[in-house]
């Protein structure tokens, strides 16, 4: 499972003209026969490079379905699904994790190693650690990241010695350390205080808007809505609205907003 959770280094995928993730009439069920149950039905997206969107919706409404078919985690079924340039249905295997390599992930369940600090947790991302003589540079890339998330007196604690927020700052840091085009995060910021989650936030921001990584976000975390570039939200597993933020704040007033945009 390593390599899914290890960021990439490549920026060869990105174009600036082609969308980072284009989604065409995609649908996904889980099960067959009478354990059948369709998910996703008819999904259209596109989220450009450099884009903060925040994903939202009911429980059970396919949000981490979503993230994970758009992460190469899963099977595309019926649809087509592109990928920073590359289609992922039919792919084999290999090439699902070539794909995987330009994508940090940050889920709830974080999957640290115990046995290894939180430097070296993140280490473990990194593209220099495979390579003769790169393990101080990994291991300083590994602190930077780490401080940037409020960690720094935290760096040699392994996982058992830290809090829940602070092992999810862990899992950011690995996320992020190698520089991702792409960070697909299922809410990153539960876990997290107001000042933790803002940090995330914040640093999430920088590498959108400075080195034009795309971020699709699912979160409920209503503090941290003020990031996004846009908004969509997804109900009983279709997309129900899709809101550009500029627009959004400019014709919405808070008590008027459609009450499943903000569901908690
Ligand atoms: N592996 C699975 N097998 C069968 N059904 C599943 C599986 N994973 C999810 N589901 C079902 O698919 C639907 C969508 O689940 P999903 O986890 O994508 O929702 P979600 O929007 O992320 O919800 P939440 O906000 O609670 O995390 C739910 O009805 C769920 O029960
Ligand atoms: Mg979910």
């Amino acid at each position: 499972m390593l390599e899914t959770f290890s960021a990439p280094t490549s920026q060869s995928l990105v174009s600036s003209t082609e969308p980072s993730v284009q989604i065409r009439n995609l649908n996904f069920h889980y099960g067959e026969g009478d354990l059948f149950k369709q998910v996703l039905f008819d999904i259209n997206l596109e989220i450009y490079s450099g884009q903060i969107v925040i994903l939202t919706g009911p429980s059970g409404s396919g949000k981490t379905t979503l993230l994970t078919l758009i992460g190469a985690l899963r099977t595309i079924q019926d649809g087509n699904l592109q990928i920073l340039g590359q289609e992922l249905k039919g792919l084999n295997p290999k090439k699902l994790v070539q794909i995987r390599k330009n994508i940090g992930f940050i889920f709830q369940a974080h999957n640290l190693f115990y046995s290894l600090t939180a430097r070296q947790n993140v280490m473990m991302s990194t593209d220099l650690f495979a390579h003769e003589g790169g393990n101080a540079m990994a291991a300083a890339k590994a602190a930077e990241i780490l401080g940037e998330l409020g960690l720094s007196e935290r760096v040699d604690y392994k996982p058992h010695a830290l809090s829940g927020g602070q092992k999810q700052r862990v899992a950011i840091a690995r996320a992020l350390v190698n520089r991702p085009n792409l960070i697909l995060a299922d809410e990153p910021t539960a876990a997290l205080d107001k000042k933790s989650g803002r940090n995330v936030v914040t640093l999430m921001q920088k590498m959108a808007k400075e080195e034009g990584i795309t971020i699709l976000m699912v979160t409920h975390d209503n503090r941290i809505l003020d990031v996004a570039d846009r908004i969509i939200n997804l109900v009983d597993g279709n997309l129900e609205s899709d809101n550009i933020i500029n627009n959004f704040s400019a014709s919405h007033d808070e008590a008027g907003m459609d009450s499943r945009t903000f569901m908690l």
